[in-house]
């Protein structure tokens, strides 16, 4: 695809503050770190649109962006990062509340990028998420980022423990990709154009 305008629309902390237009959106789900406004970044060739930090649990609201591209238009919404340590129960039972109301009653909801490390096998919060979106059959893609972390020689190796270790089946798409490099970005556009039907 093509960007001929991004913008970042709000930082939403419940129902009320979702954009209404009913354009597409794709989310990204991961860790803290695990690069998901780094992927937005690169997926829109923008230097710094998402907010990306050496600090983990920075992101704690569902930020959207609204993308026009040459092929129609669409929204990523950034997640908080989850399985961060310094953050309280409290804070931990509020992310999960306000994930599961958006991940099962969004109706524009088309694809959720479920992000994870390529040089790490999947945490247990990985597991817990893939089998939670799996379960309510939400349509995703799991991508395996900072490839450019990982020699060449050891792709293969480590895709085949975070397939394993998640439990995906063949069906599931699992794509390598690289904040630095740009290595998945046209791979990834063509199944996000699939998925929201652009
Ligand atoms: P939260 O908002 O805290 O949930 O984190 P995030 O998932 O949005 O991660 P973010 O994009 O902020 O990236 C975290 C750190 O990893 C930053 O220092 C990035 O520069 C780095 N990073 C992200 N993606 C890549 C990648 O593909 N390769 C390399 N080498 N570094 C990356
Ligand atoms: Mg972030």
């Amino acid at each position: 695809m093509k960007i001929k305008q991004t913008e970042f629309v709000i930082s939403a902390v419940g129902p009320a503050q979702y954009p209404e237009s009913g354009l597409p959106e794709v989310a990204l789900a991961g860790r803290s770190n695990v690069g998901k406004s780094s992927l937005i970044n690169k997926m829109l060739l923008r230097r710094n649109l998402a907010r990306t930090s050496q600090q983990p649990g920075k992101t704690q609201t569902l930020n959207y962006y609204r993308i026009n591209g040459d092929v129609g238009e669409l929204y990523f919404v950034d997640f908080p990062g989850y399985g961060y340590a310094k953050v309280s129960k409290s804070e931990r039972e509020a992310w999960g509340k306000m994930i599961e109301r958006y991940l099962r009653g969004r109706e524009p909801l088309k694809l959720v990028l479920q992000l994870v490390d390529l040089r790490h096998p999947p945490s247990a919060d990985d597991i817990r998420m893939y089998e939670w979106l799996s379960h309510y059959e939400i349509p995703m893609t799991v991508v395996a980022t900072k490839a450019d972390k990982v020699s060449r020689s050891q792709w293969q190796k480590h895709m085949k423990i975070i397939r394993q270790s998640l439990g995906m089946p063949g069906h599931v798409p699992l794509l390598l990709f690289s904040s630095e490099t740009g290595q998945g970005r046209e791979e990834l556009w063509s199944l996000i154009e699939q998925s929201a039907a652009l």
